[in-house]
């Protein structure tokens, strides 16, 4: 199974708002093109939105979201992060006519099981996995541990050397990586970094996917950007493999 990876892609409130210069429905609307033209030659079965689908949760560019991802006719998780709004999400859900979002933490096929985790705290930059959705997430593992097991979630887990978003990253992820050595969850995914990185450690993989905006300066701590932008592919085989499309 093949899965298409987006995050970050930080939709302003219209077209003219610009982020450093940046313009994200540009860039949005490229990695669209992208993926229908990939469609075309591989079967992609998923995609996974890891959050910051918009920069300041406003319900217009959350319907541009919907509008842009139903027309990829493809089924899709959309996961919040810290500049998301779940309200403004909620409304623009309802007002849009949508086919493809699957409205449920959990995907499965034949041998993998999806898993999307809520990292989000109101009003922080950081993430936290809050006590009761780790024990849930704990048995959904366990439910499931006949299957490959990943989980999708914003905030990423393991620093990735970068100071303006390490100090901003999953604030438990020492549990939650426990835990998921514990379960020998296969393949751990995230945003928020703005950074593309991947690392092995033992059988999981843990993939942080490059934004659809724009990416931070590796180990900056002030705000530079590289403008380079992109997304993975993320193929669910038993060798599992990850192509990063960047543009
Ligand atoms: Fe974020």
């Amino acid at each position: 199974m093949k899965a298409i990876h987006l995050t970050d892609i930080h939709l302003t409130l219209s077209r003219d708002n610009k982020i450093f210069n940046v313009n994200p429905y540009e860039n949005f609307d490229f990695v669209c093109e992208e993926i229908y033209r990939i469609k075309n030659i591989t079967d992609i079965a998923l995609i996974i939105v890891s959050g910051d689908i918009t920069n300041d949760g406003d319900v217009d560019a959350y319907k541009y979201f919907f509008k842009k991802m139903e027309s990829l006719k493809t089924p899709y998780i959309a996961i919040l992060g810290n500049h998301d709004i779940k309200n403004n999400f909620d409304i623009a859900l309802a007002e849009e006519k949508t086919q493809y979002i699957i409205n449920s933490r959990q995907y499965k096929n034949k041998s993998w099981h999806i898993i999307s985790v809520d990292t989000v705290v109101e009003g922080e930059d950081f993430g936290f996995i809050s006590n009761n959705n780790l024990a849930e997430l704990e048995r959904e593992m366990i439910e499931n541990s006949h299957f490959n097991i990943a989980i999708f979630m914003h905030h990423h887990a393991i620093s990735v050397g970068t100071p303006i978003v390490d100090n901003c990253m999953l604030n438990n992820s020492k549990e939650l990586l426990a835990l998921c050595e514990k379960h020998q969850v296969k393949f751990i995914g995230s945003g928020h970094a703005h950074t593309s990185r991947i690392w092995h450690h033992n059988t999981m993989v843990t993939s942080v996917a490059p934004a659809v905006v724009f990416q931070w300066l590796p180990g900056i701590d002030t705000v530079k950007i590289s403008k380079g932008f992109g997304f993975n592919i993320i193929d669910f085989s038993s060798d599992l493999s990850i192509t990063s499309c960047i543009y």
